[in-house]
């Protein structure tokens, strides 16, 4: 494990070695010297801003870059006037790619005030070429590119942009891998909770997304190296994991042992000391008997499910190439919500899909009503060159997706609040995330199903599973106060 080595001890006068992840450490040694190099000529340490864009995936992801830079004696800041900022980017609609280049502009400022300053891209949006090609032209001030697969290399990377102070921009960007590579630091965003990778990419190419392109194919990691680092970090004092896949249902497929991710559930519930377990994402195509079976029987696993629906329309879904169809996306709800009662089911939507007409978004309207979500994301269609739906006709004209998308979102809000105010009353286990930012004298914490609820406390109960009766609800959250248990 990482954090059993002593970096100081690695000899880098010597080769690198070929093998990983002890390469790495040898480059996170050698980067030590530039930082002990700054101290002595600044009198402090260098520091350094992680900055996400994206999903979970990519969260869990700035905790590696952090965790790395933490072990090259990087202080981590929140703030981007930093020594070194990095930007870990996500494609997933144009929106999140224009965020990126405007930000950029913004480090360029801080960066004419700090020469010294390095800036770094990574994450999925590098994986475009079209990207690289613009950055190149108009954003030479970036000193390092990388992308999603070769993230590992992330000491090595940053050892070549010390070795290469004035030669531009060093890019290195893979196409894919099957690699998947352990035991590299990581700097958890909450010491009671952490993201835990299972597998990586994604093999459903629906038509609309550009995930399986940057992402590359599914691949999972082992179950032993899974169960390790959620022991690992139990032993660091972790209650809470949330298994992390783009489509968690079809993991261990490709495993030279293949297993259902139902049965990696069961062996991660048996962890001592572990408290919660939840997952994301799950495909509905793939959401076997034998998952809900194991739901309903744990008494860790979250009592949550994010079941993207996409659209209500049988037609639509097809060409999405989603893989089922709006009966069996309700039948399959329906099953969830009489089999384990109390549990939130959240959900992604998409609205103008090209050819989308009233018809197709009455459909949706319709799941929204019957599955009574609890929560939903909801996104207007981005085209995404190069993939199949880019390429369809009838992309549906801005004006009337906006439309459709408010109607879609006032529905949507109102059954969240319906639900939400089921639990009007009752007592409920919440684990305590944090103190409330403008307020001290209150906490948030979070219940099983995803609900946030506000209650007076401090900064002692964070990482605390606390019953907490839900006093008032006040639309998608609670104010409650901490009971006894002995009162339930
Ligand atoms: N693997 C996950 C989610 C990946 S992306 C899943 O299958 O559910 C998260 C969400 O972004 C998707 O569920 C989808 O609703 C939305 N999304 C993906 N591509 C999009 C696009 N081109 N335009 C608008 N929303 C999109
Ligand atoms: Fe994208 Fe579909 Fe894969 Fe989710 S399952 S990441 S929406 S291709
Ligand atoms: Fe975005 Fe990449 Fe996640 S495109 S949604 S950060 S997998």
């Amino acid at each position: 494990m990482y954090n059993e080595i002593d970096f100081d001890i690695i000899d880098t006068a010597a080769e690198p070695p070929a093998e990983e992840p002890a390469r790495q450490y040898y480059f996170i040694a050698k980067c030590r010297e530039w930082v002990r190099e700054f101290e002595r000529k600044n009198g402090c340490l260098p520091t350094a801003c992680v900055t996400t864009f994206g999903c979970q995936m990519n969260a869990r992801d700035s905790e590696k870059l952090a965790g790395i830079l933490r072990q090259i004696g990087y202080g981590i800041t929140d703030s981007e006037n930093a020594d070194f900022v990095i930007f870990n980017t996500c494609t997933v609609r144009d929106n999140a790619n224009q965020k990126v280049y405007g930000r950029l502009g913004e480090l360029n400022g801080l960066k004419r005030k700090n020469p010294d300053m390095k800036i770094a891209l990574c994450g999925c949006m590098m994986q475009e070429p079209t990207v690289i090609e613009k950055l190149k032209k108009s954003y030479p001030f970036v000193n390092l590119i990388f992308g999603t697969h070769n993230i590992f290399k992330f000491a090595e990377l940053l050892n070549t942009v010390y070795e290469n102070e004035n030669s531009g921009t060093i890019i290195d960007i893979w196409q894919d891998t099957d690699r998947i590579v352990e035991d590299l630091p990581v700097e958890r965003k909450y010491p009671f909770k952490s993201g835990v990778n299972i597998m990586f990419g994604c093999n459903n190419f629906c038509s609309y997304c550009i995930v399986p392109y940057v992402r590359g194919r599914e691949r999972s990691r082992e179950p032993r190296d899974i169960i390790r680092e959620i022991e690992k970090l139990v032993q660091d004092g972790v209650v809470e994991v949330m298994l992390l896949g783009q489509n968690v249902n079809s993991y261990g497929k490709n495993l030279d042992e293949p297993m259902t991710f139902a049965q990696l559930l069961r062996e991660v519930e048996k962890i001592e000391g572990l408290q919660r377990i939840r997952f994301m994402t799950s495909h509905p195509k793939d959401l076997s008997d034998e998952l809900i079976q194991v739901m309903k029987e744990s008494k860790k696993i979250c009592r949550h499910l994010h079941l993207p629906l996409q659209s209500g329309s049988t037609e639509i879904l097809t060409r999405m190439n989603r893989r089922y169809t709006k009966q069996q996306y309700l039948e399959l709800a329906g099953k969830i919500r009489r089999e384990i009662p109390d549990i939130a089911i959240t959900t992604d939507i998409i609205v103008g899909f090209p050819g989308e007409t009233e018809a197709d978004l009455e459909e949706t309207l319709d799941v929204v009503r019957t599955v009574k979500y609890d929560n939903a994301f909801t996104f207007i269609y981005s085209k995404r060159t190069g993939t199949p739906a880019a390429a369809m006709e009838d992309q549906v004209p801005e004006e009337q997706v906006k439309k459709r998308f408010d109607r879609l979102l006032k529905l949507v809000q109102d059954t969240a609040r319906e639900q939400t105010a089921k639990y009007q009353g009752r007592v409920m286990e919440a684990l305590i995330e944090e103190v409330n930012e403008n307020d001290s004298s209150m906490v948030r914490g979070r219940l099983s199903n995803n609900t946030i609820v506000h209650l007076p406390g401090d900064a002692s109960m964070i990482g605390k599973l606390v019953n907490v009766s839900l006093d008032q609800c006040h639309g998608f959250y609670y104010i409650g106060h901490a009971v006894d248990s002995a009162m339930e």
